[in-house]
C-alpha cells in the first residue's frame, strides 16, 4: 500500500512492515480446522488477514519501541487490538448497522460469507484478542498481562467503542440531536478509545507507571479525535476506489458529525489543530518518537 505523500520516508516503510508482521501473527493463530467450525476461520481470516492500514498495531509497536520492549510482545498486543477493530468493521458493516456491501475493496464479509457467520467471526475475534492478552507469551509478567486485559476491556466495551456506536446508531432516531461536547464524546468512544488503549498498551509492555504516561495519553486523545473527523472528511470528499470502502453515506443514514454540525472546512481545520497539538505533546521526546509523529500527521491526510 503507498503512503501517498505523507511523510512517506518514515512511515511508509513502518506501515508496510507492520502490515506484514501483524499477517503472520494472525495466520498463526487461525489455523481452519478440519471439522464444520472450518467456516468461522475462514471468515476470521478473510476479516483478519490483508487490507486494513494496522494503525492501531503500529501505535502499540511505535510506542512500545520508546521504551524498548521485545517486539514480538508489542505485535501480539496490537494484533489483540486489531482483532478488536476487525470485529468492530464486522458488526458495523450489517445491514443492521451500517448496511455496507464494501470493505478493504472487496465484498463485505457477510456477503462473501453470511449473517451468522459474520456475527460469529466477530463474536470470536473479540474472545480472540484477549486470549492474546492472557497468553504468557505476551508477557511473563502477570502484572503487565491483567493491565492489558482490564485497558483494552475497558476500550472496547461500553466505556469505549461498543458505547460509542450504540451513540452512533441513535443519532439517526428522530429528536436526537447531538451538540458539539456530544458529538466529540461519540466520537471518543466509537474510535478513539481503541487508539488510546493502543498507546496505552505500549506503556504498559514497557511498565512505564501511570504518571509517566500522561503526555501520551493527551497525544493519542487528540489524535483519535482526528482519525474520526478524517473518516468523516473522507466520506464526503474522499475516492472510493482508494478508500475500498462505499462513500457518501454518513449523512443519507442520519449520521451526526463533525463534518455535518459545522461542514467540511471547519472540521479539517479542527483536525489538523488536534494533529499539532498531539506532536506537540511528543516534545519531551526526540527522533524516537518520530514515527509517532508522523502516524499523528497521516492519520488526517490520509486517502484511504
Ligand atoms: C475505519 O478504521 C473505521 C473507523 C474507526 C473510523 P480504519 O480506517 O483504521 O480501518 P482499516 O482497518 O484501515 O480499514
Ligand atoms: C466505525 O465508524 C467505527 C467503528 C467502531 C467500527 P464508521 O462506520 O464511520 O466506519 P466506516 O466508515 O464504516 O469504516
Ligand atoms: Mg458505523
Ligand atoms: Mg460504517
Ligand atoms: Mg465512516
Amino acid at each position: 500500500m503507498s503512503v501517498v505523500g505523507i511523510d512517506g520516508d518514515t512511515l511508509g516503510p513502518a506501515l508496510k512492515r507492520v502490515q506484514g508482521e501483524i499477517d503472520s501473527v494472525f495466520d498463526a493463530f487461525l489455523p481452519v480446522p478440519g471439522d464444520t467450525r472450518a467456516r468461522l476461520v475462514e471468515a476470521m481470516r478473510y476479516a483478519a488477514i490483508g487490507g486494513g492500514k494496522r494503525v492501531r498495531p503500529l501505535l502499540v509497536a511505535s510506542t512500545a519501541e520508546l521504551f524498548s520492549v521485545d517486539r514480538t510482545s508489542a505485535l501480539r498486543a496490537g494484533a489483540a487490538v486489531e482483532a478488536i477493530h476487525v470485529y468492530s468493521l464486522i458488526h458495523d458493516d450489517l445491514p443492521c448497522m451500517d448496511d455496507d456491501d464494501l470493505r478493504h475493496g472487496k465484498p463485505t464479509l457477510h456477503h462473501k460469507f453470511d449473517e451468522a457467520t459474520a456475527v460469529l467471526a466477530g463474536d470470536a475475534l473479540h474472545a480472540l484478542a484477549f486470549e492474546i492478552l492472557a497468553d504468557h507469551g505476551t508477557s511473563s509478567d502477570p502484572f503487565v498481562r491483567s493491565e492489558l486485559i482490564a485497558t483494552l476491556g475497558m476500550a472496547s466495551g461500553m466505556h469505549g467503542m461498543a458505547g460509542g456506536q450504540m451513540m452512533d446508531m441513535v443519532a439517526d432516531e428522530e429528536g436526537v440531536e447531538y451538540d458539539l461536547p456530544t458529538i466529540t464524546r461519540l466520537q471518543q468512544l466509537k474510535t478513539g478509545a481503541l487508539l488510546a488503549a493502543s498507546v496505552e498498551m505500549g506503556a504498559i509492555l514497557g511498565k512505564i507507571p501511570p504518571e509517566g504516561r500522561n503526555h501520551l495519553r493527551a497525544y493519542s486523545r487528540d489524535i483519535g479525535l482526528a482519525f474520526q473527523i478524517a473518516d468523516d472528511l473522507l466520506d464526503v470528499e474522499g475516492d472510493a476506489a482508494l478508500a475500498g470502502k462505499a462513500l457518501r453515506k454518513d449523512e443519507q443514514q442520519g449520521k451526526q458529525t463533525f463534518v455535518t454540525l459545522m461542514g467540511v472546512d471547519k472540521a479539517r481545520e479542527q483536525a489538523r489543530a488536534l494533529v499539532d497539538q498531539a506532536v506537540a505533546h511528543l516534545g519531551s521526546h526526540g527522533a524516537e518518537a518520530d514515527t509517532l509523529r508522523a502516524l499523528a500527521r497521516f492519520i488526517v491526510e490520509r486517502d484511504r
